[in-house]
């Protein structure tokens, strides 16, 4: 049986998929790309303390944090977030259980960069525009801000299913239990992300691999 998308089934579906996630990142036509990426990541984020949202298994983490000042990695998941607490890392980064929605927990801290690995693209497109904001309202001026998302590519990206009244694209993806879950996953153009980041940012960046976009900006 299909589970319909919604935040709590996408909750589920990566809980029930952490233990085998990072399968996708050996696919073999990728690797071109996540190399780049990851010598790429460092340089934005050194000496800020950064807040990664929807951490997972920590792919991008220790790429991120390498030369921050300190990383907070963050997922609702705790399955997700065991496998990442056991990778090695470099001493700047710590862990917290957090809900992207809410960014309850927080208290009042606020730092100067955050990042995003494969978040964006399963956000409701109705809930984009404010999901930002509440994350910027944690960052101070100057922050760096960096999501980094799936393009859509034929012969490598799982086809999509159907798209809904407000535009919002889905997948059909089937567990190795044989569960078959329907995934919200976007896939927006440069000009479509960059028109929901609103008025603080600034020397805004689109950088195309094939597989893969990364959208940078600083916050005025
Ligand atoms: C596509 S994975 C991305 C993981 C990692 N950033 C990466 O790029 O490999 C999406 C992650 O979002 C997490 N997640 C789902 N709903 C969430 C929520 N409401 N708040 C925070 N994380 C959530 C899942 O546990 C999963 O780890």
């Amino acid at each position: 049986m299909t589970r319909a998308a919604s935040a709590e089934s996408m909750r589920d579906y990566y809980a029930r998929r952490a233990s085998y996630y990072e399968r996708v990142y050996f696919k073999p036509e990728r690797q071109a790309d996540l190399r780049a990426m990851e010598a790429w990541l460092p340089r934005p984020f050194t000496d800020r303390d950064v807040l990664e949202i929807a951490c997972g298994t920590g792919w991008w983490t220790p790429h991120g944090a390498c030369r921050a000042a300190s990383w907070l990695a963050t997922d609702l998941n705790p399955q997700t977030l065991a496998l990442a607490r056991a990778k090695p890392l470099p001493g700047c980064v710590r862990f917290v259980e957090l809900d992207a929605y809410t960014l309850e927990g927080l208290d009042g801290q606020r730092f100067s960069g955050a990042f995003a690995g494969c978040w964006w693209s399963h956000v409701p497109l109705a809930r984009l525009a404010a999901w930002i904001e509440a994350l910027h309202a944690r960052l101070g001026g100057g922050a760096r801000v960096v999501f980094l998302d799936n393009s859509f590519v034929l012969a490598s990206s799982t086809p999509l299913s159907r798209r809904d009244a407000e535009g919002n694209t889905y997948q059909q993806r089937t567990l190795d239990d044989g569960s078959v879950h329907e995934v919200l996953k976007n896939f927006p153009t440069r000009d479509e992300a960059i028109m929901l980041l609103g008025p603080r940012a600034r020397d805004v960046e689109w950088i195309d691999h094939e597989h893969y976009w990364i959208l940078s900006y600083l916050l005025s």
